[in-house]
């Protein structure tokens, strides 16, 4: 007879936790989300997604309970009561963002989900860490976990950190490129190995640690993706100086596959909701660990990649005459990077709001984040389209890298902007296209003409 497979419970239905939801049922499990905001549990209720992502709406609607043709294996709940009753596997998926005024990350969340879950853990259970958080911290909440639960010993703790990049979150959640598994038992590794079984199957590497290594790999990987960005982006202020280009310079490097290409795209740097966040945080735990001299060269990380943001600001500056007050500035991009409608401490968001701030009427358009950033900056003025957005302005800044912007007819947008002046932030148009079409085209760390 075959073991039942284990249920499963998703605390924490955002970006992570709504497709980790998604893709277990997917997998074959009885799925329940939890998460404290009623209104996001409702509409994925309904089969709606609280964020865009592509093709998670698509697998939400094939499992949530209630839908026609759906599995019913996925259902949401806001009781911990019910989570606790339903589970036998325990999902932590909930945010871990930037403290107010300092490096270190907040644990507030996660802290208070563990919390309210514990209470509820009456017979056995694997509690599993899955949002991104300082080493330390799942020692810490094992203890707290041994405190609350009922259950004593038979609730244990495990730490699997995620990989997923937004905008590829499916895939990355069904077929992920590692799984790593923080465990102090056989017991939590046969569990989440039975989680896992499909895509360890299908040959995904599954690397089992202790809990403070699981935390690093995490840290360290988006550390190490950090530094390429930065370092490429130093290269591009060298060019800057020096005349050169730092797009065939990038392309030179990368051939040699030691450098690889990827992550070698120079622009306005990186943001979002876990890249800047997590490197500080990572900075301020190595900190409280006595290991800062590690980790001093992430602040040049960060400073290359803020400065980054200023130079935009700069060259969209020299490009309509040298003051920005009273002109008109077209910001193509709102959201940290494409096919996400993620505003969260997004470079083109951050740009837009600057150029605002020192006078420029600035007007944003982006495919699926108007929303998030209205909420964010609701001074900046939106338009429906590019075309609409750039129409009468005096420069066009091309900030996240949608595809639909690389297809944009310069000749057609020249005929309807006050000034032919494009700044591209994200090296992907092609500067011959736009010059071709009596625009002047810059980018950074690239030559001017
Ligand atoms: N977004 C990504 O691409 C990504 C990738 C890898 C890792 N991570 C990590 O995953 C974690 C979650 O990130 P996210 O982007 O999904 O954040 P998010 O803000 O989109 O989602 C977090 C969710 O948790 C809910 N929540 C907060 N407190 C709760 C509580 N006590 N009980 C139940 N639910 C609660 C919130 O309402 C929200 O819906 C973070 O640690 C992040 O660093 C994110």
């Amino acid at each position: 007879m075959s073991t039942p497979k284990p249920r499963i419970t998703v605390i924490g239905t955002g970006y992570l936790g709504a497709t980790h939801a998604a893709a277990m049922a997917e997998l074959g499990f009885e799925v329940l989300g939890l998460d404290i905001d009623p209104a996001k549990i409702a509409m994925l209720e309904r089969g709606e997604l609280p964020m865009y992502e592509p093709g998670l709406g698509e697998l939400l609607r094939r499992h949530v309970a209630g839908h026609e043709g759906a599995s019913g294996r996925l259902r949401f709940t806001t009781s911990y009561a019910e989570a606790g009753e339903f589970g036998d596997i325990h999902f932590l998926c909930v945010n871990t963002p930037q403290k107010h005024g300092e490096y270190a990350c907040d644990m507030s969340y996660v802290d208070r989900a563990l919390d309210s879950l514990a209470p509820h853990l009456t017979r056995s259970a694997l509690v599993v860490g899955k949002s991104t958080v300082p080493v330390g911290s799942a020692d810490r909440l094992a203890a707290r976990l041994a405190e609350l639960a009922p259950a004593g010993d038979d609730a244990e703790l495990a730490w699997n950190p995620e990989f997923l990049r937004e905008g590829f979150a499916v895939e990355d959640t069904l077929h992920p490129d590692r799984i790593v598994v923080g465990v102090r038992s056989e017991r939590a590794e046969t569990l989440l190995r039975a989680v896992y079984a499909t895509p360890v199957a299908e040959g995904t590497p599954f690397i089992v640690t202790d809990f403070p290594t699981a935390e690093l790999v995490k840290t360290s990987a988006n550390s190490f993706l950090a530094t390429k960005i930065s370092f490429i982006n130093a290269m591009a202020e060298v060019c800057e100086a020096a005349d050169g280009d730092v797009v065939k310079l990038a392309e030179a490097i990368g051939h040699d596959d030691r450098i690889g290409k990827k992550f070698l795209r120079a622009g306005i740097g990186f943001g979002g909701g876990c890249l800047p966040k997590d490197i500080r945080a990572f900075m301020a735990r190595a900190g409280e660990l006595g290991a800062s001299e590690a980790l001093t060269f992430l602040r040049e990380v960060d400073s290359i990649n803020m400065r980054r943001r200023a130079q935009m600001v700069e060259l969209t500056r020299e490009a309509v005459g040298g003051a920005l007050l009273g002109k008109r500035v077209a910001v193509l991009g709102a959201t940290f990077k494409p096919d996400s409608d993620d505003v969260r401490d997004s470079p083109a968001l951050n740009v837009a709001g600057q150029l605002h701030l020192q006078g420029a009427q600035v007007t944003v358009y982006d495919p699926k984040g108007m929303e998030n950033a209205r909420a964010l900056f609701p001074t900046l003025g939106y338009a429906a389209s590019a075309a609409e957005a750039v129409r009468g302005t005096d420069v066009v800044l091309h900030l996240t890298e949608w595809a639909e912007f690389r297809e944009l007819d310069p000749a057609a947008l020249g005929e309807t902007v006050a000034q032919r002046h494009i700044l591209d932030g994200r090296n992907t148009l092609d500067p011959q296209l736009w010059r071709k079409s009596g625009w002047t085209f810059r980018a950074l760390g690239r030559p001017t003409a």
